[in-house]
């Protein structure tokens, strides 16, 4: 199916911003931006992580840019099937460098028990569905040390050994958004279960029992399912089935 809207990448890069997500948000709102209007800045002098954290990277090394997606059949009870679309796009472009990425859940991006990458997906609504997404990204690329207060970092050249184009890595990551994204916006039903697929393919801590904290303490589980919706489901060593939504629930880490 042809995709009916004509979709032009436009890429602006910036020395230094804020946040990359909030530039592209105030774009927004002056209707000054297309879709797939993707600001890349060297550096974030406030970059902005999930739970209200912030997002530090070394100034010129990593990757760090927002775009901007407008969907027309993404119901927001069914929004995390853009978060797994983007999820995988990431794991799937980093993955072509060397093997070992997954993505915790929700869409954290690790390299083995660390993390290189996170997402800040900001939608906004026209009734049930999501009118607006701004799709923020940030990949540890060429720091070769980390001093912020991140517990677990690890970036691609530390991992390979060598410097990686940057600007190859984001061109893999936008073409992969861009494929799964029009596949959800064109095909909605048969994009959904392969997307899933993909992502749970990919999910970190998918196989066996591992230890998890929920606000009643530690507890030992395996994974069952993620939702639509975006909550996870854990079932535990007494079979019982525990679903979290973001944030209620935190995996241990070795
Ligand atoms: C996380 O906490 O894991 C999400 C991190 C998202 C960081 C990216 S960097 C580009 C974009 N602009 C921001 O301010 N945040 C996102």
């Amino acid at each position: 199916m042809i995709y009916p809207k004509n979709i032009k990448l436009t890429i602006e890069r910036l020395k230094e911003v804020p946040s990359t997500n909030s530039y592209l948000a105030e774009l927004c709102k002056e209707s000054k931006a297309k879709e797939f209007h993707t600001i890349i800045a060297d550096h974030q002098t406030a970059g902005r992580g999930q739970r209200g954290n912030t997002w530090e990277a070394e100034s010129g090394k990593n990757l760090t840019f927002s775009t901007v997606l407008f969907p027309t059949t993404l119901e927001a009870k069914e929004q995390f099937y853009l978060s797994m679309t983007i999820a995988f796009a990431v794991v799937d472009a980093l993955g072509s460098y060397t093997d070992g990425f997954s993505i915790k859940w929700p869409n954290d991006i690790y390299w083995k028990d660390k993390k290189i990458g996170g997402i800040l997906i900001e939608n906004e609504l026209e009734g049930k569905f999501i009118s607006q997404s701004i799709v923020g990204i940030g990949i540890n690329v060429n720091q070769e040390a980390f001093h912020s207060s991140a517990p677990n970092p690890v970036s691609l050249i530390q991992i390979i050994g060598v410097p990686i184009d940057r600007k190859e890595l984001l061109n893999k990551i936008l073409r992969g958004i861009m494929g799964g994204y029009i596949f959800l916006e064109t095909a909605y039903s048969q994009a959904v279960p392969n997307i899933r697929q993909l992502y749970t393919q990919k999910l970190y801590r998918k196989e066996g029992f591992h230890l998890y904290r929920d606000k009643e303490g530690t507890f030992l589980a395996e994974y069952q399912n993620v939702e639509a919706s975006g909550h996870l489901v854990l079932k535990d060593e007494q079979g019982n089935l525990r679903r979290y939504a973001f944030k209620e629930v935190e995996f241990i880490l070795p």
